[in-house]
């Protein structure tokens, strides 16, 4: 837990709190199943954790942090997809949820968001016939991001469990065993995270 004890009180910290209350039932086809609101927060946190820990600039956390919340909203059922990435950030378009992020950020949130639920060589082939984009970064966090969406696999069961040996950062390898404890203590962490909320308000 000392991870989340430096994680307290941070701007990452304040960033999870604020996109968190973004994350609505009406955006999902099952808010309550595994690829719900639940599965969204705790991506957004451990996106944030991996944004502390790899002290990763605001502009990168605020990019991730948009992905992390809206990845699956386009997901029309649980099983094995490769286009909910595409339906997921047409229906945020839709729904005004970009609205208010520069266009060279979300040409990279595009690019992540779409391309999350495709294997990852395919990815690299499409990011370096990518034109006009900041592809550095574009490759950098969706690398992140993908982490991200993979270690809440935790909540899986043993067929589609976590595989350490896919993910792609150092950092998201050091915070496995933390990925663990925030899915299976995610009431008490998250009641935590928004207590130090009310007292950073007070
Ligand atoms: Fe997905
Ligand atoms: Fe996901």
């Amino acid at each position: 837990m000392r991870i989340i004890e430096q994680f307290e009180h941070s701007d990452e910290h304040k960033l999870f709190l604020k996109k968190e209350s973004l994350v609505r039932p009406e955006y999902f086809f099952r808010p309550y199943g595994v690829h719900g609101m639940l599965h969204a927060k705790r991506v957004l946190l451990i996106a944030m954790i991996l944004a502390k820990v790899d002290g990763l600039t605001e502009r990168e956390r605020n990019i991730l942090a948009l992905c992390s919340i809206y990845h699956d909203i386009g997901r029309k059922h649980d099983g094995y997809c490769t286009k909910h990435g595409r339906y997921s950030y047409i229906k945020a378009k839709k729904l005004g949820l970009l609205d208010g992020y520069s266009k060279e950020d979300l040409a990279i949130a595009e690019f992540i968001i779409e391309e999350h639920c495709i294997d990852d060589d395919r990815a690299k082939v499409k990011l370096a016939a990518y034109q006009g984009a900041d592809t550095a970064a574009m490759g950098k966090l969706y690398n992140y991001f993908c982490d991200c969406d993979s270690l809440d696999r935790v909540r899986l069961g043993w067929l589609y469990k976590l595989d350490e040996s896919y993910l792609r950062t150092v950092a998201a390898r050091k915070i496995v065993p933390l990925t663990h404890e925030i899915y299976n203590n995610w009431d008490d962490i998250y009641a935590r995270l928004r207590e130090a909320y009310c007292e950073i308000a007070k």
